[in-house]
């Protein structure tokens, strides 16, 4: 008989019977980030960073809109970090390898493994890239541009600043020997302008 009840006391799944430590058996973790419904029964815990504020060490948000004005207006963004050094190039460099060198290739010449699938890679070895501002390059990071999506989400904004800094020294370095300017003199900027 003690065999019998033993054996049919398990057999409901769906009322599985009295439970000793409901805290043990259902979890209360609550998803950091997602909704919940704390605060309507007066538990005072807040999922979200207050509104405004950045993580230690972040860099400020970037602002402007994902629009033709904002890609006018971002000729004059600053890239506010400080010079990177032979290490952060490196990491730069293996960021531009995960991230862009499929479609602008290792060399930045537009002819990484999607060359030719994708239309219209830009080629960041024509001057007319070699010349643009670093603000514009990190709009378009930030926001894509036609062919290209945005790497927002891939890349932090810090990321994003790095791997800039690396197409311009890749690019400082193509253009420093067509130009007949002494070595070290001026931006690329100020060497096209001497051209014209
Ligand atoms: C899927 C292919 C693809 C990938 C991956 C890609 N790009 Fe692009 N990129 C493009 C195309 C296409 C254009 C040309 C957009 C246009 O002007 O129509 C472009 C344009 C650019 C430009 C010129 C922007 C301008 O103002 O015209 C820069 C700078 C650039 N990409 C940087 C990057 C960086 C940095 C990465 C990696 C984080 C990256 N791209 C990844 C396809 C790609």
């Amino acid at each position: 008989m003690l065999a019998t009840i033993v054996l049919f006391s398990c057999n409901d799944r769906r009322h599985p019977g009295r439970i000793y430590m409901p805290d043990m058996t259902y979890s209360r973790a609550y998803e950091a980030n997602a909704p919940n419904d704390l605060a309507a029964k007066g538990i005072n815990y807040l999922p979200f960073p207050v509104p405004g504020t950045i993580r230690r060490g972040d860099l400020f948000p970037y602002t402007l809109s994902n629009d033709s004005n904002g890609y006018k207006l971002a000729i004059d963004i600053k890239d506010p970090l400080p010079p990177l050094d032979s290490v952060g190039l490196n990491e730069a460099h293996r960021l531009f390898n995960i991230n862009c060198a499929i479609c602008h290739g290792p060399n930045l010449d537009a002819q990484g493994p999607l060359a030719g699938k994708v239309g219209g890679i830009a080629n960041l070895k024509m001057p007319q890239y070699v010349k643009e501002p670093e603000g514009q390059m990190f709009h378009v990071v930030t926001y894509g541009k036609n062919n290209m999506g945005s790497y927002a989400s891939q890349l932090d904004r810090r990321q994003r600043w790095m791997v800039i800094q690396f197409i311009k020294s890749e690019q400082a370095k193509i253009s420093a020997p067509k130009d007949s300017v002494a070595a070290g003199s001026g931006t690329t900027k100020d060497s096209t302008m001497a051209k014209k």
